[in-house]
């Protein structure tokens, strides 16, 4: 099963994502993870990336429709697939439909996580992750079981984005309104999108997502 998971920045997309990793054996893929990568290794990529990402604006379509082209050709991808930040803009979904013509690929659904746009800023504003492993959580809503300790790999480090903070996130918010939104009546029109309500808790919106996944 190959989908996309929908929504704007801190709507969920990578938390949702790393439970279908877990439980389905699903690969991520997340563009903003592979910029990440790439702005640190100071590839070309990366150095061309670094301050788009740091301003919250989205890298241009052939860069990141090149990365995740590579990315598709890689065979683990045959277990079925997650895109968690792509595609982000209208240009992108046509090069997505090419690509996946292109490959023998099809997509199964389009998950829009429905959010209020107020609670995004705050939901960022708390994440942080395991520097060792990239374990996602939040100061609020998803805390370590044990204080200062990774679940999934005991590592005593954290970090936060650099994207992470009130402006930019405004800037990504409306990145979002303007450029991706317009996205949907696109994969509407073809029958594949199902909206969940991404303002429930983690738990609820993972329950909906497998009830989807499942039917
Ligand atoms: P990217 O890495 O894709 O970031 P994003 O889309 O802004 O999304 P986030 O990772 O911020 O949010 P998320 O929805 O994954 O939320 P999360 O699950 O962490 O992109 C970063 C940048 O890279 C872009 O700005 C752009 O520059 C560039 N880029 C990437 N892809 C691109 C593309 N295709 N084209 C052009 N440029 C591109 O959740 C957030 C927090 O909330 C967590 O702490 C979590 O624990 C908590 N949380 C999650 N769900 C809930 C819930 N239901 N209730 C309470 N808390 C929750």
């Amino acid at each position: 099963m190959n989908i996309i998971l929908l929504g704007p920045p801190g709507a969920g997309k990578g938390t949702q994502a790393a439970y279908l990793v877990d439980g389905r054996g699903m690969v991520q893929l997340s563009t903003g993870d592979m910029l990440r990568a790439a702005v640190a290794a100071g590839t070309p990529v990366g150095l061309q990336a670094k301050a788009i990402m740091a301003a919250g604006e989205l890298v241009s379509d052939a860069i990141v429709t090149g990365i995740l082209s590579e990315r598709l050709d890689q065979d683990d991808v045959r277990r079925g697939f997650i895109l968690d930040g792509y595609p982000r803009t209208p240009a992108q979904a046509a090069a997505l439909e090419a690509l996946l013509a292109e490959k023998g690929m099809h997509l199964d659904y389009v998950i829009v996580l429905a959010v209020d746009e107020e609670a995004l800023v705050d939901r960022i504003s708390g994440r942080f992750s395991c520097a060792k492993c990239g374990a996602g959580y939040h100061d609020r809503y998803k805390l370590p079981v044990r204080a200062g300790v990774c679940d999934v790999c005991g590592s005593t480090e954290f970090k936060r984005r650099p994207d992470d903070n009130a402006e930019t996130v405004r800037t990504r918010l409306a990145e979002y309104r303007a450029k991706t939104a317009p996205i949907l009546p696109f994969y509407e029109a073809k029958g594949l999108v199902r909206t969940v309500d991404g303002m429930a808790p983690i738990e609820d919106v993972k329950r909906e997502i497998a009830a989807i996944l499942d039917s």
